[in-house]
């Protein structure tokens, strides 16, 4: 009778709004052979940005080739800027270990894209601040800078091959630093080649994620932080290096791991470094030793590459962001731009009545609603679905349970895709070691470091088995940094002091 009728109605409408979130969903299931495509084009960009020739990967020359020996010792002041949140850092390098304190700053939108003035003031306000906290007022502590964008550091044709010298010395800056590659399995012969290391020195390329600061885009940071420093007379304050934040978490992981030669950050924004063969590098001279290249991989398919993958959401995400057509790879994989991603999906479902009744509320409208936390709760394997839809009743997005696992879906399928992305990039990284050094079969690990990453229940884990798959004779170790930016950064700054005092002597 009616009753009948009605069962079988509602199980229709059912089965009609599986299949149309299972046709939304389905650009976001990529298969093996998709994946190894993003592999061998990622690997192509990164061969022709090495060569110096058009590519989206940028594959930026660090002038890292020394990683801590254990021997560096000192008390260094760093700062972390360019993730979620900014950071002061005293970091103390003692025989016993790295000890840590360190406060967080917020940068509110306005600073982070007014002018540079206006942010690079700020940065040294809060920096004097946490020297009167912790009673450093006055003391001249060495500072390292982990400055999360593309930099351009300098560049080394006018310098030679060879051992450190008057010479080389001279065609560098007053404050630039030295140092070389020391660690690592091949230690001691890459010692033995000698090339400075210029991390004190670096130009801003281009701004990423959510920061768009005037007239900083083609200057030296290091220079901009120098000029704030004197303008708010903290003289005592000296600049030693900066290094981007995969620097700074390879480094910090090196310190434990010499087979630690990745660095990788899947946090707001996400990017990898690697220790490339120098001869490999064009625009640097030498052709002997390595060079960690910050591969800037956020802006892959920058020139269209990634066309084919790229979603109606990831169109929608990217337009309403504040460079558009910029960092395409990284608006598909990373922590400032996931939530977005699932708030658009969201709302075409609605438009199609499939969720939410049909009712798009003004809530759902709402730009970056969705953190990346929420994502990591929702898919989160101990919570119940009453428990999702209590997380987005909280978020203001009244719904009935069948919402809710349609919700949960949505999260999964847009984390997973990130996730084998991260993977397919990961893969390419580590083959390309293994070619480079002609092994059968390589062991590396990396460093990572990144909120999504570390706090998602399932995105380490398909990175892993996604690399697995697709750079089967390489032996991957992720090593989760602890604080990776921070401690990078000092450690860098330990190193180039301890070599400048060797070499002054
Ligand atoms: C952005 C920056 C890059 C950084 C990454 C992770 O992609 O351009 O330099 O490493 O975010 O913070």
């Amino acid at each position: 009778g009616r009753g009948v009728a009605m069962v079988t109605a509602v199980a229709a409408r059912l089965a009609a709004h599986r299949r149309l979130l299972e046709e939304t969903l389905a650009p976001f299931r990529l298969t093996r052979e998709q994946l190894a495509a993003v592999q061998a084009q990622m690997r192509e960009a990164m061969a022709r940005g090495l060569r110096g020739e058009a590519s989206s990967l940028r594959m930026l020359p660090t002038y890292v080739r020394a990683t801590p020996d254990g021997s560096e010792r000192g008390d260094f002041l760093a700062l972390d800027l360019g993730g979620t949140n900014f950071r002061v850092l005293l970091v103390r390098v003692a025989t016993g270990g790295v000890q840590i304190s360190s406060q967080i700053y917020s940068i509110p939108e306005c600073v982070a894209q007014g002018s540079g003035q206006q942010l690079f003031d700020h940065i040294v306000d809060c920096i004097v601040d946490f020297q009167q906290k912790q009673g450093l007022s006055g003391q001249s502590l060495p500072l390292g800078f982990t400055f999360s964008f593309p930099c351009r550091q300098l560049g080394l044709d006018q310098v030679r091959d060879g051992r450190l010298g008057e010479a080389i010395l001279q065609g560098f800056p007053p404050n630039t630093l030295f140092v070389e590659w020391a660690g690592g399995p091949e230690r001691a012969s890459r010692a033995a080649s000698c090339l400075p290391l210029v991390p004190s020195q670096g130009i801003l390329l281009t701004w990423t994620k959510g920061f768009n600061a005037s007239d900083c885009e083609g200057q030296d940071v290091v220079c901009l932080l120098r000029e704030a420093i004197r303008r708010r007379q903290a003289t005592e304050l000296n600049v030693v290096a900066i290094v981007n934040d995969t620097v700074g978490t390879m480094m910090s992981c090196g310190y434990e791991d010499p087979r630690c030669e990745v660095g990788l950050i899947v946090g707001t924004g996400t990017n990898a470094c690697y220790m490339e063969e120098l001869r490999n590098v064009a625009s640097v001279a030498g052709d002997s030793g390595h060079m960690c290249i910050n591969m800037e991989w956020g802006a892959f398919g920058d020139d269209g590459s990634l066309g084919m993958l790229s979603t109606n959401f990831d169109a929608s995400v990217d337009q309403a962001s504040i460079n558009p057509g910029k960092q395409r790879f990284e608006k598909m994989i990373s922590g400032m731009y996931l939530g977005e991603i699932v708030r658009h999906v969201l709302l075409h479902l609605t438009s199609l009545g499939v969720l939410f009744r049909g009712q798009p509320t003004q809530r759902l409208q709402t730009r970056d609603i969705f953190k990346t936390k929420f994502l990591s709760e929702i898919e989160s394997d101990s919570l119940a679905l009453r428990q999702v839809r209590a997380i987005l009743e909280a978020l203001g997005l009244p719904l009935t349970s069948d919402d809710a696992l349609m919700v949960l879906e949505v999260c999964q399928a847009v984390s997973q895709r990130a996730a084998q992305l991260c993977g397919a990039g990961v893969a390419a990284v580590v083959e390309k070691i293994r070619e480079n050094r002609g092994l059968e079969e390589l062991t590396v690990s990396v460093g990572v470091d990144g909120t999504l990453y570390k706090m998602h229940p399932h995105f380490s884990s398909l990175v892993a088995a996604t690399v697995q798959e697709l750079a089967p004779r390489c032996a991957v170790t992720f090593l989760q940094s602890e604080d990776g930016s921070g401690k990078g950064a000092a450690l860098v700054t330990a190193v180039a002091c301890r070599l400048a005092q060797m070499t002054h002597v």
